[in-house]
């Protein structure tokens, strides 16, 4: 099928009513009220909810600051710019190496690229989506002042040996944490082992605000930084006041910054939703329990799939369900992914494939030396995702399954 037939039918899949789409409904009819409550109040800017949830948030993670923004790249627009900040003692300048893996999210990339870092991408491990921490220790070099870790899909690394390292080498370490809100590596949250951890409410999250992010931190100059940041570079503490009796005191302005502000409305449904953060994470590992044996015990498997291997110390909290072809599939991938569509089984690539790959990268030159990332390429070329609903799933939807994926054999 050519590829222009291929884009018309994914566009009139559209049109069509999903019988398992990539999201449920995970808002429930309580998390929208909250949000018309504060709609009604007439109060909708960032006020107190916003706070509460920063601080239900910090609680819940272990960490000692929580902020809140309007989306996860926000958030980790602001890690990124904090990490440059004059305000900071250990901080970047334009020209440091800045690693990152290149199974990553544009928006975990662009920010270091936008504050003038020259980016080193490293490979990841296509059994489990992320970095492998000895290679990513072995690729840094005197240059390195930043490492962003993006711990994908509710899965990481040996995040502490990286963390360890990065102490050790004065290496800032950014963790993004947008998929993984809730997984755990060893007894710690993760988000909570760099120098910033940044989380995304998406619709598609393991919760959501709609739009929505936040990051945490655990030094308060940092976040100090980061307050004034996500707001104009404001700051309305008594003790800038005192420190600046000539200016007015409502308008000091200490930073640079960005209007990166969520409102309450957001605030409040993403409370709403965080209160069931631990109740959908159960839920979630059970169905994908669920569909991975109903699979494995249908008449017709003979190993056509293959599913992510949960590194050690690795405790889970996955958003979506991440799906490889058997390599003998891979020249019917998109012949397939196209069929299952049509069926009404919604599907996405795994993050964006291999970021060097996408026209971005090439336009900013981002990868000169053409390097080979073969575990990214994998990722691409054989896997996808489907949804992991918060619901339990019923025995139809499993036959349904089931059923849609193992027809590729007939393809
Ligand atoms: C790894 C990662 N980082 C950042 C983001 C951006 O989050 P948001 O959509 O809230 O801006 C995403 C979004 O899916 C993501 O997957």
């Amino acid at each position: 099928m050519s590829k222009k037939k291929f884009l018309h039918r994914i566009l009139l899949s559209k049109k069509r009513k999903n019988i398992y789409p990539l999201l449920d409904h995970g808002l429930s009819r309580k998390d929208l009220n909250e949000g018309i409550k504060v709609l009604k109040s007439g109060r909708i800017t960032m006020g107190q909810k916003t706070q509460n949830f920063e601080n239900k948030f910090k609680n819940f993670l272990g960490s000692k600051y929580a902020l809140m923004v309007n989306s996860g790249s926000s958030a980790n627009l602001l890690a990124t710019f904090a990490s440059c900040n004059p305000m900071r003692k250990k901080k970047f300048k334009r020209g440091d190496e800045a690693i990152i893996q290149s199974l990553c999210w544009p928006t975990s990339l662009w920010p270091l690229v936008q504050c003038g870092l020259k980016i080193k991408f490293v490979d990841v491990n296509p059994k489990t989506l992320n970095v492998n921490a000895d290679n990513l220790i072995k690729s840094i070099s005197r240059k390195t002042k930043v490492i962003l870790i993006i711990n994908v899909l509710g899965l990481s690394t040996e995040i502490k040996k990286i963390r360890d390292f990065c102490n050790k080498k004065n290496i800032i370490l950014i963790e993004d944490n947008c998929e993984s809100l809730g997984t755990k590596y060893g007894r710690k949250f993760l988000g909570t082992f760099g120098d910033f951890g940044t989380f995304s409410f998406f619709y598609s999250h393991q919760i959501t605000s709609g739009e929505g992010g936040m990051i945490v931190c655990k030094d308060k100059k940092d976040y100090e930084i980061l307050k004034s940041l996500r707001s104009h570079g404001w700051s309305r503490e008594k003790k800038t006041a005192i420190k600046y009796p000539y200016l007015d005191p409502r308008y000091i302005f200490v930073n640079s910054g960005f209007n990166l502000r969520p409102t309450d409305i957001q605030a409040s449904i993403g409370l709403s939703q965080f209160k069931k953060l631990k109740k959908f994470m159960k839920i979630r590992i059970s169905n994908r329990n669920k569909i991975i044996k109903s699979l494995k015990m249908h008449k017709n498997w003979s190993d056509q799939f293959s599913f992510l291997e949960v590194p050690k110390k690795i405790s889970p909290s996955y958003m979506v369900f991440p799906i490889f072809l058997n390599k003998k599939f891979r020249k019917k991938k998109t012949q397939f992914i196209n069929y299952i569509e049509s069926r009404g089984l919604e599907t996405r690539p795994i993050i964006s494939g291999s970021f060097v790959k996408q026209p971005s990268s090439k336009l900013f030159k981002l990868n000169p030396r053409k390097t080979k990332f073969p575990g990214a390429d994998i990722v691409q070329e054989l896997g996808f995702v489907i949804g992991l609903h918060t619901k339990n799933i019923s025995s139809s939807k499993l036959k349904f399954l089931s059923e849609t994926l193992l027809s590729i054999d007939s393809l």
